[in-house]
């Protein structure tokens, strides 16, 4: 689903080398935690998959797509196939919960008379659909998370990333968000976790790709890992 092949990123302004030779496959339907310090490179990788930024070599391929030959109308097809979550939930204030998710439903193009049971549906998934007409501020951290979970899938796209998705949350939420998270690999979807967390790794023994200063520095099974 998604490759990386001989990835390098060097941010020009500062000459950092934020990857360095990354060779990276993910398989439709897999579940990867990315760890690895602050700085390591995970937030660089994320953005490699959406297109937010160009490799400085290598190639980056998702559903058998190089992503260097899209353009213009094709980067947004892209984006779509891609749901991303940050550390903080990035919701637009002046819309309510369930407007907020209508938004991105007329982006895509979806008919008005079904975004209302697709909006219930999408916030039963995450739990929070009585919460459906309160605006942002109203919401706690975790709430306001779960509603940001639920933007990034309602557009059913095959992958899901997210960055330190926890990273603002007590243990308790940070639990709750990594169940959503499981229950969206259960139904089939490809999700990659950059994550600082060891805790949320243990409670899910999944593969860990560990990155070191720019470079893949280990890729196991099992939820173990040594940074
Ligand atoms: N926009 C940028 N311009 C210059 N350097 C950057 C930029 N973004 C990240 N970096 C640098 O690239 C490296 C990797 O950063 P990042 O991908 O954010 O790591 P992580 O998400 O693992 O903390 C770091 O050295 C960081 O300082
Ligand atoms: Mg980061």
């Amino acid at each position: 689903m998604i490759h990386f092949h001989r990835v390098s990123v060097e941010y020009p302004r500062t000459k950092t080398m934020a990857l360095y030779n990354v060779n990276m496959a993910v398989k439709k339907g897999e579940f990867v935690f990315l760890v690895g310090h602050s700085g390591a490179g995970k937030s660089t990788l994320l953005s490699l998959v959406l297109k937010r930024l160009e490799p400085t070599s290598g190639a980056v391929y998702v559903a058998g797509q190089s992503l260097a030959s899209l353009r213009g109308r094709r980067v947004a097809l892209h984006r779509r196939n891609v749901g991303m979550v940050f550390q903080d939930h990035r919701l637009l204030d002046d819309l309510t919960v369930e407007e907020n998710l209508a938004f991105v439903l007329r982006v895509l193009g979806v008919e008005r008379s079904a975004w209302k049971k697709r909006i219930i549906r999408v916030l039963r998934t995450v739990g929070i659909a009585h919460k459906r007409r309160a605006y942002p501020y109203q919401l706690s951290v975790g709430e306001a998370q779960r509603v940001a979970i639920a933007r990034a899938i309602i557009g059913r796209p095959p992958v899901v990333l997210a960055d330190e998705p926890t990273g603002n949350l007590d243990p308790e939420n940070a639990v709750q968000v990594l169940e959503i998270f499981k229950a969206i690999h259960a139904a089939g979807t490809t999700v990659i976790i950059a994550t600082h967390s060891r805790e949320l790794v243990e409670a899910y023994p999944q593969r860990v790709v560990v990155l070191r200063a720019g470079q893949v520095v280990r890729d196991e099974k099992g939820g173990h890992y040594t940074l």
